[in-house]
C-alpha cells in the first residue's frame, strides 16, 4: 500500500510517500526559512500563502520521484494539527480533496505523532515499548509509547517548549531567524558555567518542565557588556540540556524502561545528542534518534504515520479520534 503524507503545520511544505512494502520511496520538502527571515519569525499569512502555491508542486515531484501516479495511490494522510490554523488548512484541504476525488481513505494525523514515530523510520529502529522525549517548537513532552496510537503523557512544559526558549532566548541575544540552531551553533564557541543560568524544575519531583524563566534570566544578564555572547549561549543550552536529561533518565526510570527516542527538532542538538549518549550508555540503556533530515517538520514522517495507522486496520472517519490520542 502507498500513502502520501502532507505537512504544512509551520513553515515546511513536507510531502512524501510510504511504500509499507518498500519503505519511503520520495520525500519532497520546501523550507519557507528565506521567506520569513526578514521578519525574524514566521508570518502566519505569508506561511499559508506559500504552502498553497508549494503544496501541489510537492505532490507531482514527489509521484514523479516514486514513478507512481495517482491512482496507485491507497491513502492520504495529513498533519491535522497542531500548528498554525491557516497554514494546516493547506494539507487539510488539499489531502481531503484528493481523498474524496480518488475514492480512498483520508487520515487526519496529529502532528506529534508523526514526530514521535519518526525514529522508527531509522534502519536500526526501537522496538516498543519506549520513552520518547518530544522537543519541538511548540512542545516539551515525555511519553510512554507502548504501540502505534498507545501514548501516555509522562510530564510536559508548564510553560515554554524547549524550542520555543531556543527560539526567544535567540532573538533576545540578536541572532538571526531561526533562532534554535543558530543559538545552538553559537554556544558550541562559548564556555558554559562562566555565567549562571538556573535549572528550572531540576528537582521538583516529576517529570514536568519549565524554560520561559531561562529566557528571562538571560535577559537580565545580558545588561552586563562583560559577558561574551557565545558563554551565555553555551550555559543557556547546558541549562536546557542538563534538564532534558534529568528528567529523561527519570522518566526510564520511572517506567522501568531500557529505551528512549528522542523527536521534534530540538532532537537535532549536538550537545543533547551527545549527554543523553553517554548517559544512557552508563546505565545500559539506548537512545534512539530520527535521520537528522527528519528531526525538523516533514511529510515522511506523516506518510509513516498515515501507513502505521492503515496497517493497522484504520480508514476514514476513524483516524480523527485515534489522531487526538497525544495531547495537543
Ligand atoms: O519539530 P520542529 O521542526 O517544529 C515544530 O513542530 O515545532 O522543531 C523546530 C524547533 C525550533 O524551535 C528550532 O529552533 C528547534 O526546533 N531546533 C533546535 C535545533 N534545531 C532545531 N534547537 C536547538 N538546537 C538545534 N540544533
Ligand atoms: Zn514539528
Amino acid at each position: 500500500m502507498i500513502v502520501l503524507g502532507l505537512e504544512s503545520s509551520c513553515d515546511e511544505t513536507g510531502v512524501a510517500l510510504y511504500d509499507t512494502e518498500r519503505g519511503l520511496i520520495a520525500q519532497q520538502l520546501h523550507s519557507q526559512i528565506d521567506l520569513h527571515a526578514a521578519y525574524g519569525g514566521v508570518v502566519p499569512e505569508l506561511a499559508s500563502r506559500d504552502h498553497v502555491r508549494r503544496m501541489p508542486v510537492l505532490i507531482r515531484q514527489a509521484l514523479a520521484e516514486a514513478g507512481v501516479s495517482m491512482a496507485g495511490l491507497d491513502a492520504i494522510a495529513y498533519t491535522a494539527g497542531p500548528g498554525l490554523a491557516g497554514a494546516l488548512l493547506i494539507a487539510a484541504g488539499t489531502g481531503q480533496a484528493l481523498a474524496a476525488t480518488l475514492g480512498i481513505p483520508a487520515l487526519p494525523i496529529h502532528h506529534l505523532e508523526g514526530h514521535l514515530l519518526s525514529p522508527l523510520l531509522a534502519d536500526d529502529a526501537p522496538a516498543f515499548p519506549f520513552v520518547a522525549l518530544l522537543v519541538s517548537g511548540g512542545h516539551t513532552q515525555l511519553m510512554r509509547v507502548d504501540g502505534v496510537g498507545r501514548y501516555a503523557l509522562l510530564g510536559e512544559s508548564v510553560d515554554d517548549a524547549a524550542g520555543e526558549a531556543f527560539d526567544k532566548t535567540a532573538k533576545l541575544m540578536g541572532l538571526a531567524y531561526p533562532g534554535g540552531p543558530v543559538l545552538a551553533r553559537l554556544a558550541d564557541q562559548g564556555v558554559a558555567g562562566r555565567v549562571k543560568l538556573p535549572r528550572p524544575m531540576l528537582h521538583s519531583g516529576d517529570l514536568n518542565f519549565s524554560f520561559s524563566g531561562l529566557k528571562t534570566a538571560v535577559m537580565t544578564q545580558l545588561r552586563d557588556a562583560s559577558i561574551a555572547p557565545a558563554d551565555m549561549a553555551a550555559e543557556f543550552q547546558a541549562a536546557v540540556v542538563d534538564v532534558l536529561v534529568a528528567k529523561s533518565l527519570a522518566a526510564l526510570k520511572q517506567t522501568g524502561l531500557s529505551r528512549l527516542v528522542v523527536a521534534g527538532g530540538v532532537g537535532a542538538n549536538q550537545a543533547l545528542r551527545a549527554r543523553l549518549n553517554e548517559a544512557t550508555a552508563r546505565r545500559r540503556q539506548r537512545v534512539f534518534y530520527p535521520e537528522p533530515a527528519l528531526c525538523t517538520d516533514n511529510g515522511a514522517m506523516i506518510a509513516f504515520a498515515g501507513a502505521l495507522r492503515l496497517l493497522d486496520g484504520e480508514g476514514e472517519g476513524e483516524g480523527g479520534a485515534h489522531a487526538v490520542a497525544v495531547r495537543p
